[in-house]
């Protein structure tokens, strides 16, 4: 049973394996995942046999390959952490294949495990295989299937092992994510499935359970007799960019709210597991998704806010509308903006709201959660002249500028009673010298190791569904006229504001 590893002496390192990559051609491939494998690489994570093979349908050599994230690689880094080590890129580099194949193609995939085979062989691995697949969810399905075919999805066999990593979106809804959880459970075993979300990897998200559960103060007052409401917001400042034919068939209820915000909603909510194994904690977090209040389709088009950026400026910059935006259709009615408040109808939450919200073209890129402490009695210092007082607030800053701040009351130095908030504040950067690493670096060297703590559990997946779907399909008559529009740059909707106005609360974000 994997288990979160938390002795801070050890250095993680997989077992030899081959890792194939499918969609190699693509963005993902070569802005996130080789720029992190080279960087585990880097930092002696893997083992000096491990290989990497990509694997899509355009037509490479190696060397090409090679070549092109080279050059993707040099970008990442040159951003992070100054120039790439060249003595290490060249080892890292003849490790690193490239086979030209359908996915849909059992020959072009028995052509694969040969190659797997041979570069095994060679470089005495034991035949382990992590799976990626990095290629747009339709052709997720002919991949597993023919992983099968090509016996290179080893069912029930641990040595060697096979793993495969699933790339969000799993599913448009909760028809389509049921079927290809089945798909991949006629394929794999549960514990071969890897269901990635990069937010889980983040050091911000992963720091929620230890701010709650390593430290004595906060847990105790982690609840609704202490609470009063839990804000979470995921702002984005850039549009659909070029992208917007992909994004016109998602939309911020599946794009982010599906995933990401209930991640982070869980992490918030959940209760204490027994352990730190991989189950224990998703157990829990199952149990947060099953306690939330549904919203039914026949309530979603008056108690969720959506809308649509619209034109205006960010940064000084014009954006255009989203509906302007290349291949999205004028009359679009797909949301880019969501905001809604949601229930954990257990012992621990009741009555307590948590209010979510995300979009594109918000005035910055900023991805935080606030917890908002019970108003104090209003008698002493809560009441004239002093109060009222601003009740505390812990604020959970997840990108960027990571770091976690508490706002309390304070004397101001003087001779009068002059109360004045002010805020503790801890960043990464400042504390740990560096800011995080990257989520991907974390999330494929578990997946090497075989930890699934990090990834999404199949109930999990399907529990997220059942909460959003309903909603999704209580919006999906609404007129191309009624759909809520906000300037590109603002914070939304003024509907956005009235939702949580209604509860005398304000968004802490504007
Ligand atoms: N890019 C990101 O930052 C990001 C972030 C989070 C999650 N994801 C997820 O990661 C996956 C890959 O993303 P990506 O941005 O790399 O995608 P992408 O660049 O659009 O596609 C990756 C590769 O898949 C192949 N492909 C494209 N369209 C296809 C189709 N209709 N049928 C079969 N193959 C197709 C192409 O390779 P060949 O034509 O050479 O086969 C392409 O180079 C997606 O599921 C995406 O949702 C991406």
């Amino acid at each position: 049973m994997s288990q979160t590893n938390t002795d801070p002496t050890s250095t993680r390192q997989s077992d030899p394996f081959v890792m194939v990559v499918f969609g190699a051609s693509g963005d993902l491939t070569r802005r996130k995942l080789m720029p992190a494998i080279f960087q585990l690489w880097c930092e002696n994570h893997l083992p000096e046999s491990a290989a990497i093979i990509g694997y899509s349908r355009t037509a490479k050599t190696d060397e090409e390959f090679r070549a092109d994230l080279c050059d993707s690689i040099r970008d990442s880094l040159s951003c992070h952490e100054g120039l790439i080590d060249d003595a290490a890129w060249e080892t890292f580099a003849s490790r690193i294949y490239y086979q030209q194949g359908a996915y849909d193609s059992p020959d072009d995939f028995a052509a694969l495990r040969q190659r797997i085979e041979v570069i095994s062989a060679e470089r005495d691995i034991p035949g382990n295989c992590l799976h990626y697949l990095a290629t747009p969810p339709m052709a997720f399905e002919s991949i597993i299937r023919n992983l099968d075919c090509a016996q290179l999805a080893r069912r029930g066999q641990t040595d060697p092992w096979a793993r495969v990593v699933i790339e969000k979106p799993f599913g448009t809804d909760l028809d389509s994510a049921r079927k290809l959880n089945q798909i991949a459970r006629e394929v794999f075993d549960e514990e071969q499935i890897f269901r990635i979300d990069h937010y889980l990897g983040k050091e911000t998200v992963q720091n929620i359970m230890v701010l709650r559960m390593a430290n004595s103060i906060f847990e105790h007052l982690w609840r609704h007799d202490y609470i009063d409401h839990v804000q979470i917001t995921a702002a984005e400042s850039l549009g659909v960019g070029t992208r917007g034919g992909y994004y016109d068939t998602s939309g911020a209820l599946r794009d982010m709210v599906q995933n990401h915000l209930m991640h982070l909603l869980c992490l918030v909510a959940m209760e204490p597991p027994v352990s730190l194994t991989a189950d224990a904690i998703r157990d829990e977090k199952v149990k947060v998704l099953r306690a939330l209040r549904p919203i039914p389709a026949q309530c979603a088009a008056n108690g969720v806010v959506r809308a649509q950026y619209s034109g205006g400026q960010i940064d000084g910059q014009n954006e255009p509308g989203y509906r302007q935006a290349e291949n999205v259709p004028p009359d679009s009615t797909t949301e880019t903006f969501v905001a809604f408040k949601a229930h954990v109808d257990n012992w621990r939450w009741t009555g307590v709201p948590f209010y979510l919200r995300t979009g594109k073209c918000l005035p910055r890129r900023c991805t935080e959660i606030s917890i908002h402490f019970e108003d104090i009695p209003k008698v002493l210092f809560n009441r004239p002249p002093a109060g009222p007082l601003r009740p505390n607030v812990l604020t959970i800053r997840v990108q960027p500028n990571e770091g976690i701040a508490l706002e309390f009351q304070t004397k101001a130095p003087g001779q009068a009673m002059h109360i004045q908030p002010l805020e503790m504040d801890f960043g990464y950067q400042e504390s740990f010298g560096q800011a995080p690493p990257d989520a991907y670096q974390r999330l494929l060297l578990d997946a090497a190791v075989g930890d699934a703590t990090l990834f999404t559990r199949s109930d999990e997946v399907e529990a997220a569904w059942e909460f959003v779907s309903p909603i999704i399909e209580g919006c999906s008559n609404t007129p191309p006229e009624a759909m809520l529009q906000y300037p590109a740059g603002t914070w939304g909707p003024k509907e956005a504001e009235e939702l949580i106005e209604a509860d005398g609360n304000k968004w802490r974000l504007k």
